[in-house]
């Protein structure tokens, strides 16, 4: 699918171009202090598949939510003291914490690819807290390039990738650092550092006094945390054209199952709804196992076969 890509300089209206955008279900790409990101309404689970759709990208992987100030950020996730120290002194700036997410969270399952946690941050550049404010909505950006592609620090570098596949990027110079926030995961004792970036472990280890792991250093963890990618514990099968006794059926087009993906055989609807559908079916006493029709391996349809390979494989 090709669309009209608009390229315009930073400035009131352009924001106001972007915030009505979002709110249609749109992405568009923005610069963060960062790098460029590509954004989406982040409560809305279609828009979101659209950033996937629009990168290319073959997999989910749990995405960052951007909000402008504390309060949008407690409603979305958990914060303990120690992640309220973080907030405190590194936000507004590059520094996104890995929180468990808010019982009542309002974002949308695809953004954390299903896990119980969720990434979060509050972004220091004017042109994406603009665009919070004027869309009023937590958004989803990753990086806006297309997928296996470098991270843009210029708007150029995004039309290099993304022409054609979105309809704006605005345009305000090279950005502040030029690569991705420091992600740090905060757990019970100890903090993770997930992704090395612009706030340094030492600034971080001052501020918490506290001992910052690295992503893998083979510590036995507790049940249930840091996990890299949420799997169902319920055994999965996929292209079920039928379903067998005790199995929960996932349909999609033709095939209703006993809750459908997309009937229209929509792969934007599908993947918004993917996370939501396996939660659901692990939820359902009545079974013990779950069986998914098939879905076309074209576009998005990549990527929620991804997922649902590793799903019946771990
Ligand atoms: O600077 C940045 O962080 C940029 C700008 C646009 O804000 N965004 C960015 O997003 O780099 P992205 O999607 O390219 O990187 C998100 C990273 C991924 O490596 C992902 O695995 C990790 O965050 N992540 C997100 N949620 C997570 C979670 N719940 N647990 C562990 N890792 C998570
Ligand atoms: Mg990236």
């Amino acid at each position: 699918m090709t669309v009209e890509t608009i390229l315009r300089p930073y400035d009131e209206e352009a924001i106001a171009d972007a915030a009505e955008r979002i709110l249609a279900g749109e992405c568009v790409a923005i610069p963060t202090e960062t790098v460029y990101g590509l954004a989406a309404d982040a409560t809305n689970g279609e828009a979101v598949a659209r950033i996937y759709e629009a990168k290319g990208r073959p997999s989910f992987n749990p995405l960052i939510v951007h909000v402008n100030d504390f309060g949008e950020a407690a409603e979305i996730a958990e914060f303990d003291c120690v992640a309220e120290i973080l907030a405190e002194e590194f936000w507004p700036g590059p520094l996104t914490l890995v929180l468990p997410q808010s019982p009542d969270s309002p974002i949308a399952n695809i953004v954390t690819a299903g896990l119980s946690t969720i990434a979060i941050r509050m972004p220091a550049f004017q042109p994406m807290r603009e665009l919070i404010a004027a869309s009023g909505r937590p958004l989803a950006a990753p990086s806006a390039n297309a997928s296996g592609k470098i991270s843009p620090s210029r708007a150029e570098h995004v039309m290099a990738t993304l022409y054609g596949k979105i309809g704006l990027v605005i345009d305000a110079g090279g950005t502040v650092h030029g690569l991705e926030s420091t992600i740090v995961a905060v757990e019970a004792d100890h903090l993770r550092l997930l992704r090395p970036g612009p706030i340094d472990r030492t600034q971080i280890e001052a501020v918490t006094g506290l001992e910052l792991r690295d992503a893998n250093d083979g510590k036995i963890e507790a049940p249930g945390q840091l996990e890299s990618h949420y799997a169902p514990t319920k055994p999965l099968r996929l292209d079920a054209i039928d379903a067998e006794e005790g199995e929960f059926h996932i349909g999609f087009g033709d095939i209703p199952g006993d809750a459908s993906l997309s009937p229209d055989a929509d792969l934007v609807q599908a993947a918004a709804l993917l996370f939501d559908a396996l939660h659901h079916a692990e939820a359902d006493e009545d079974c013990d196992a779950i069986a998914v029709a098939p879905i076309p391996n074209e576009g998005l349809g990549a990527a929620i076969n991804d997922r649902l390979r590793r799903a019946a494989h771990d």
